[in-house]
């Protein structure tokens, strides 16, 4: 099998070969001047691909790319091709919110599927229904154990906080690993506006305690900033943010700091320089070899 590396592999594609023994090429591209993305493949008579293309910021442009990638394979032949999007945009339009929207991720999918694209390999998609939306095999990669063995390093007895309902699996997981105590906070968002909203109690006793707010995307921080300000007030000595994807749009990194956040951390999902970034490319290798 060949790892082909996209323009937003973040280096992912190339700790994969390497800790798996496959071969390693990245894709050439340049930009014409209108704006356009060119992508050549170099040549290669493999007819089992894993792309690895993470769809970060600017997504439509890294979608795009998997696109050109995966139907050029197709094209010349490729009989099996694996699409390896560690952090999938468009996971949160996963359902119609309100009458008249498109659902963004339903699009995504049947176009990987039109482009050639047999197996999906993503990293914690919001919603793991959303997998359901594409004709062929997915593969959902979990980050808690990585998020807990940082955590383990970071914290001592944390208590594992879900800034919402839905991420309280989440929670119970990383605090499993752990073997400490976990709790959740109730959000209610603003779909109008985007603006989060939270409110407790919070069950546990906080005081004094490391709190490590675990969530899988942060993106404007709102989510955060409110969860960590309810920690702070419930009197924990300690709030760390971790998540699987920091997509931190805007100013999300200034709200989260002064929200009483004294580290942030997240996976390699997606580049970002101020945090604390663990990388989950063994995962993603041990996904691949599932197939
Ligand atoms: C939502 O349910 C997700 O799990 C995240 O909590 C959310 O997407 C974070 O968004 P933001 O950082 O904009 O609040």
């Amino acid at each position: 099998m060949l790892i082909l590396e996209g323009t937003s592999g973040n280096s992912i594609g190339r700790n994969v070969a390497m800790l798996g023994g496959f071969s390693y090429s990245a894709v050439e591209s340049k930009i014409f001047p209108d704006g356009e993305s060119h992508i050549k493949i170099p040549k290669s008579d493999e007819k089992s691909v894993a792309i690895v293309q993470s769809a970060y910021a600017p997504q439509d442009k890294h979608i795009l790319e998997l696109f050109f990638m995966a139907d050029g394979l197709r094209e010349r032949g490729c009989e099996k091709i694996i699409a390896i999007i560690p952090y999938l945009a468009y996971a949160r339009q996963n359902k119609r919110f309100k009458d008249d929207d498109v659902v963004g991720m339903s699009t995504v999918m049947r176009l990987l599927k039109e482009s050639g694209v047999g197996t999906v390999i993503t990293v914690e998609p919001h919603r793991y229904e959303a997998m359901k939306m594409f004709n062929g095999r997915s593969v959902v990669v979990d980050v808690s154990e990585a998020i807990s063995k940082a955590m383990m390093a970071e914290t001592d007895k944390p208590v594992i906080l879900s800034p919402d309902k839905g991420g309280v699996e989440r929670a119970k997981k990383v605090a499993g690993f752990i073997g400490c105590e976990y709790d959740y906070v109730e959000k209610e968002r603003n779909y109008d506006t985007g603006a989060v909203s939270t409110k407790g109690p919070i069950s546990k006793d906080l005081r004094g305690k490391d709190v490590v707010i675990v969530d899988d995307v942060i993106s404007t921080g709102g989510t955060i900033e409110q969860a960590a300000s309810m920690a702070r007030e419930a009197g924990a000595a300690r709030v760390i943010a971790a998540a699987a994807h920091l997509v931190m749009a805007g100013n999300a990194y200034e709200r989260i700091l002064s929200s009483g956040v004294s580290a942030l951390y997240g996976t390699n999902t997606i580049p970002y320089g101020k945090a604390k970034t663990i990388d989950i490319s063994e995962h993603i290798l041990k996904a691949l070899l599932s197939l």
